[in-house]
């Protein structure tokens, strides 16, 4: 009786929670649409330990933290340093995820050790570490219903979020997430096919007609998207774009002048926050 029980239990163990999981990355979508419904913090704050738990973490120094943002005035000042998506001023709760060695130097000079992580290795380490978190919590709101979406304009932001949140020495941001109860229910959005992803043993260069069969399907599914989107489309057509690859580097999305702008803003905070020398 005893034995079976154990059999069953270590039967579950070992399936159910592996068929939930699979669940819940099915139906991952972004969300771009939020009820105003707040969250309650109970919820919160179990689906941040789960995550924080659940997760693993580099020497398991925890390098991280995560900022909430919810007072609907800082939100609004976070909404203007994320380009103004408007989704963020309908959604209850922003979660903005650093690389976090503040505290944990801290906690060395207090003990009288030798002081590190202000190099370009800890700041790899800890924002490792702030993803693998951000996206445990990103489960954890998914699995119970709620929706989420990246914002990947905290790259974009960096140096303006990270005074804005009042982050200390050797603390960045890395990413944010808007959390809230979902106000559509968008299709899956395809990936690459798999084998364009794995490689065995070593690198397989791609070829032109590997290049041409990998991207078939998504230039015809992400053009046809933002086509159908008439501000996008209007742009478009007045850049004379002609392609899905020319739109995503184009002034409209990833604009390489800005990047360039961007990336300059990073090093600069990197270097005030004792990242870079
Ligand atoms: C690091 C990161 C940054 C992102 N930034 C944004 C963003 O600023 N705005 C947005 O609407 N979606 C953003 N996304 C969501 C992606 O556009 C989305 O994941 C992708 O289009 C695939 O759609 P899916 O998540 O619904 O499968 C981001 C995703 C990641 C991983």
């Amino acid at each position: 009786m005893g034995t079976a029980c154990v059999v069953k239990t270590s039967f579950w163990n070992l399936h159910n929670p592996a068929m939930e999981f699979r669940e819940v990355l099915a139906s991952h979508r972004s969300i771009r649409k939020y009820k105003s419904d707040p969250i309650d913090q109970a919820l919160i704050e179990e689906v941040c330990q789960e995550a924080i738990s659940g997760g693993s973490s580099s020497g398991n120094l925890n390098s991280f933290s995560l900022v909430l943002t919810r007072d609907p005035e800082r939100k609004r000042h976070l909404y203007k340093l994320h380009f103004e998506q408007d989704f963020i001023l309908e959604a209850p709760l922003l979660i903005t995820f650093c690389a976090d060695w503040h505290r944990t130097r801290e906690w060395l000079k207090l003990r009288g050790a030798r002081d590190n992580f202000n190099n370009l290795v800890g700041y790899h380490v800890a924002a490792y570490d702030a993803m693998i978190v951000a996206q445990n919590v990103c489960l954890g709101f998914e699995a119970r219903g709620l929706g989420i979406c990246y914002m990947g304009t905290t790259l974009f932001s960096l140096s303006a979020i990270a005074e804005f949140l009042e982050l200390p020495d050797t603390c960045l941001p890395v990413t944010t997430i808007v959390v809230g109860y979902p106000d559509e229910a968008p299709n899956q959005r395809d990936r690459l096919p798999l084998a364009s992803f794995l490689h065995e043993e070593k690198y397989r260069p791609i070829s032109e007609a590997e290049i041409e069969e990998t991207y078939r399907d998504r230039e015809v599914k992400g053009w046809t998207r933002y086509m159908s989107m008439p501000s996008v489309r209007r742009e478009i057509e007045e850049a004379g774009l002609t392609s899905l690859a020319q739109f995503y580097t184009s002034k409209q999305k990833y604009d390489p002048d800005d990047f360039a702008l961007f990336s300059a803003d990073i090093k600069m905070a990197m270097e005030d926050k004792h990242f870079l020398p």
